[in-house]
This record gives C-alpha cells, sequence and structure tokens, in this order.
C-alpha cells in the first residue's frame, strides 16, 4: 500500500486523489497542474503562481540549477524555496530532458538526487532515458534497461523524507511500457512519470499517446500516482486524467506565450490571428487581441502566459468537476471534437474499454450518448458481459421501442441501443437509464445486436424472439440465426 496518495472519488480510469508531500508538509489534490518554471527566465512567478492560481506545486530543474555558478550557490545556501518564493511542493527533473535533447549530461542518479535533497526538493527525478517514438526495439530495450538501473540506484539512495519519481520508458513498444510500470511499481518509489511522451504529442499522435499510457498503467497498480512527463496543453487533460493520469507539468503555457500563442481547451490560436478572445480570465477580460498586440514584448507575453495558464488551471478543475458528477467521457467526447487527432485519441481511449471498465465506477450520474463513439463506451462493455450472468429462460420476447410497445406484449425483457437487452427490471438502473437520440445511428444498433447475440450464446436452452424498430441490415447481420427477429408490428404477441 502506497500511503501517500489516497483516492478520493474516480470516473473512467481517472480519479480524484490526494499525494501527500512529506518534505513540503502539504497535500496536493490531483489531478493537478505543475507549472514549470525555468529558473533563469521566470515568466510568471512562483508566488503568483500560488496566491493567484492556486497552485499547490510546481516543477522546475535541478540540472539546470547544478550546472549554474550563481543559481547553484543560492539554491544550496537558502534552499529552493526561498530561492524561488514558493511554500507549494516542488518536484525538481534531473537533467533526462536535456540528455534527449543535446545527446549528454555530465551527472549520475546518485549525484543529482544528492544534489536535489541538498537544495530542499520536495519530489526528486533519477536520470532516466527518454528513448523516443518509433526506434529500434533493441535501443528501447536497451535505454530502457539503463532506465532500471537508475531506478535501483535510486532505491539505494539516501534520500530521507524526499518523494522520488520513478519514471516509466519503454519508447512506442507497448510490452515494454507495460514491463516498465511494472518494474517501477515493485520498487519502493513513490511517484510514476510515463516519460518521453512530448515527441508524440508534438507531432499530435494522441493515439499514439494513449497506447503508451494505457501500458504502463496496466503494469502500474491503479494506486500509483501517475504523471504524463511534459504534457501541458489543456486540450489533453480530460483524455489523459480518463486514462488515469494524475501529475501534469506545463512549460507550454510559457513557451507558446513567447511566440504569440494562444491556448484553448480546443487548441492553440496565434495573436496575430484572433479578433475576439474567448475566454473572461483577468487579461482577457481587460483587453482585446488588438490592445494585447500593441503592448510591449515582455509584458506582452506574461500576459499571455498568464491567460495560458488560467485557461489551463480552468481545465483542471472542470476535469475535477467531471470526475465528481461522472461526465468524465462526455467532457473527453466534448474535447475530441476539437481535433481529428483528439479523436483519433478518443477512439484509441476506447480500443482500451475492457481494460478502463475495471476501474469505472458502476453506477453514476447520466449517461449521454453523444456520438457513434459512445456506443464503444466501458459500461456497454460492461452490460454486454453481465449479460451472461442474467437468468433468461423459455421463450425470452425483446422488445424495442419503450414501455407502451413492452405493455403490448408483456415483454419481460427490453432493448436499448447501444446496450442490448436487459431484462425490465434493471430499467432505473445505471447505465440503462441513459438519454439516447431518437435518431439512433448504425453503431448504436450494431452494439446493441452484439448485446442480443451474447446473452443468445450464453443461454443456449432459451428461445429468443427480437421484435425491433427496424434495425439497418448490418445490425441484423449480427444477430444469431436462432433469433426470430422481426419490426415491431410484425412479432405476434404471446396469447
Ligand atoms: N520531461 C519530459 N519528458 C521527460 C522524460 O521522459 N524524463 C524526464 N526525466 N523528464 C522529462
Ligand atoms: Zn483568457
Amino acid at each position: 500500500m502506497r500511503d501517500h496518495f489516497e483516492i478520493r472519488d474516480g470516473d473512467v480510469a481517472g480519479r480524484i486523489g490526494e499525494l501527500t508531500v512529506p518534505r513540503a508538509g502539504v497535500t496536493v489534490e490531483t489531478p493537478a497542474l505543475l507549472p514549470v518554471v525555468n529558473p533563469n527566465i521566470v515568466t510568471v512567478s512562483p508566488a503568483r503562481l500560488e496566491s493567484e492560481f492556486d497552485a499547490e506545486i510546481l516543477i522546475t530543474n535541478s540540472y539546470i540549477i547544478k550546472t549554474n555558478d550563481h543559481l547553484r550557490e543560492e539554491a544550496l545556501e537558502v534552499g529552493l524555496h526561498e530561492m524561488l518564493d514558493f511554500d507549494g511542493a516542488i518536484m525538481t527533473d534531473s537533467g533526462s530532458f536535456q540528455l534527449a535533447e543535446y545527446g549528454d549530461i555530465d551527472v549520475t542518479t546518485n549525484q543529482i538526487l544528492q544534489f536535489q535533497r541538498d537544495i530542499g526538493t520536495d519530489i526528486a527525478t533519477p536520470v532516466d532515458i527518454p528513448t523516443p517514438p518509433d526506434v529500434s526495439r533493441e535501443r528501447a530495450e536497451r535505454e530502457l534497461e539503463v532506465t532500471e538501473q537508475a531506478l535501483r540506484d535510486a532505491e539505494d539512495a539516501e534520500t530521507g523524507e524526499m518523494l522520488v519519481n520513478a519514471p516509466v520508458q519503454g519508447s512506442t513498444y507497448p510490452d515494454l511500457r507495460e514491463r516498465a510500470g511494472r518494474t517501477a511499481d515493485a520498487t519502493d518509489l513513490d511517484v510514476f512519470p510515463v516519460g518521453a511522451v512530448v515527441p508524440l504529442m508534438n507531432a499530435y499522435r494522441y493515439d499514439d499517446m494513449v497506447d503508451a499510457v494505457a501500458a504502463a498503467k496496466r503494469g502500474l497498480g491503479a494506486d500509483a500516482p501517475v504523471h504524463l512527463f511534459g504534457a501541458g496543453h489543456p486540450m489533453m487533460f480530460a483524455l489523459a486524467v480518463a486514462l488515469g493520469c494524475d501529475l501534469f507539468d506545463s512549460a507550454a503555457y510559457a513557451l507558446y506565450a513567447r511566440d504569440g500563442r494562444y491556448l484553448t481547451v480546443h487548441g492553440t490560436e496565434h495573436l496575430d490571428e484572433l479578433d475576439y478572445f474567448p475566454c473572461s480570465c483577468a487579461v482577457c477580460s481587460e483587453y482585446s487581441p488588438k490592445e494585447l498586440r500593441e503592448t510591449e514584448g515582455e509584458e506582452r507575453e506574461q500576459l499571455l502566459a498568464e491567460h495560458n495558464l488560467h485557461v489551463s488551471f480552468a481545465e483542471i478543475r472542470r476535469v475535477k468537476q467531471a470526475i465528481r458528477a461522472g461526465e468524465l467521457l462526455e467532457l473527453v467526447e466534448e474535447r475530441a471534437r476539437s481535433h481529428p487527432a483528439m479523436l483519433d485519441g478518443y477512439r484509441a481511449l476506447l480500443d482500451h474499454a475492457e481494460q478502463l471498465e475495471r476501474e469505472d465506477p458502476a453506477s453514476k450520474g447520466s449517461f449521454f450518448y453523444l456520438s457513434s463513439e459512445s456506443a464503444r463506451r466501458p459500461e456497454v462493455v460492461r452490460h454486454h458481459e453481465r449479460l451472461e450472468r442474467l437468468e433468461a429462460e423459455g421463450r425470452v420476447l425483446l422488445t424495442e421501442g419503450g414501455k407502451a410497445s413492452g405493455d403490448r406484449f408483456d415483454a419481460s425483457w427490453r432493448v436499448v441501443p447501444p446496450f442490448g437487452p436487459f431484462p425490465r427490471a434493471l430499467s432505473e438502473t445505471y447505465p440503462l437509464t441513459a438519454e439516447v437520440p431518437e435518431r439512433t445511428d448504425r453503431a448504436a444498433y450494431e452494439m446493441a445486436a452484439e448485446g442480443v447475440a451474447r446473452l443468445v450464446e450464453s443461454h443456449p436452452e432459451t428461445e429468443f424472439v427480437l421484435a425491433h424498430d427496424g434495425w439497418p441490415e448490418t445490425a441484423l447481420a449480427r444477430v444469431p440465426d436462432s433469433v426470430t427477429a422481426e419490426p415491431l408490428g410484425r412479432v405476434p404477441s404471446d396469447d
């Protein structure tokens, strides 16, 4: 059991949790966003991150501090919290990202962990190897072994109260990601970042990002706090949280501001191309795009960074509220409509519906059928699995079309796309209370037909009659031949 991470609420594989950070003497509510503070270029001061944005945790880079004489002396003398003027939790990275960018760094895991401890880091990072996507399997394996050695070194190091990250690598090989997750989980380290996903996100490969995270999560236990390293675009927070990510770090708010880019939950805009701001944060309320363009370069960058932070923190709050309300997948689905690459990400997420189903709560607010993707949600998968365990004997009439036609046939079973059949007694239980559009789509009918097939296959002694409201051929083709399937008006009643 990990006693520093407690899960308070959940939806899909996402959760609201509490991460206790003993060295800082604070607890951090997750999902949490860690603004990246570059100690050389402070865009928004940590004091303001704390007071105006309610940041409970930030991340900075111990390697940058260690390799700069002035910063190193100051950090060693007064400690990170005083140097940055921040009372919350401080995570530090190790230089691994510099290693990936520049090919070489001159520090070992032991040295950088000692340094992080000396400067007062609350959550430290060993020197992992961020293996990029699509490399040869040999290279991915070789570098994963180096990362795993770094985790062993970190376990052996004297780290006191400081928490330590156990990064999960493995490039784009799901089995390596899963193994890396399992190895990391077996250590006594504390927080589990999924690494080297930045190149995937920069290339809009959200589907590959989903597969990498889903694989890592299979190896990690459900109780492990998971960080998505370098993921700072608010467009993908809901998707990543639904997979079970708890921590995000954003350099994007500052980097994008530097070249005039304005973040929204639907993507990135350029300040030069905006006539109106679709936001009412403090910055967007005070300035029009034209006025912001006319401010001085440095002030403009600062104001843009503030807006970028506002939308990012607002999205984290929206995601948490969606978890509370049991509406996280509805939010993911909404975000998936922002960009075709996000839709690919959502479809990849649904490829893992069975895995997600294991964490998804059995009952929640209301299931909204919003697109053909909704037919593949974990709740539908769960209902189909449940059909095998339900009793159905003799001659069973499966009737679509709501209560009226059910009454006509005195039917004890109803059929509702996309779930398929269920005993009427379950009508008022989640997810069968779903709001489904009148204009049902083909995906919903096909999934309902699969539900019928599942029921029929698991009840070979039972005779089934299906009275449907005119299903498309592609759906009827999935109904087993042993079932008498007729449009509603043509099915004879029992008496
Ligand atoms: N920052 C972004 N990606 C990574 C990663 O894979 N490892 C480390 N240590 N830092 C990162
Ligand atoms: Zn704004």
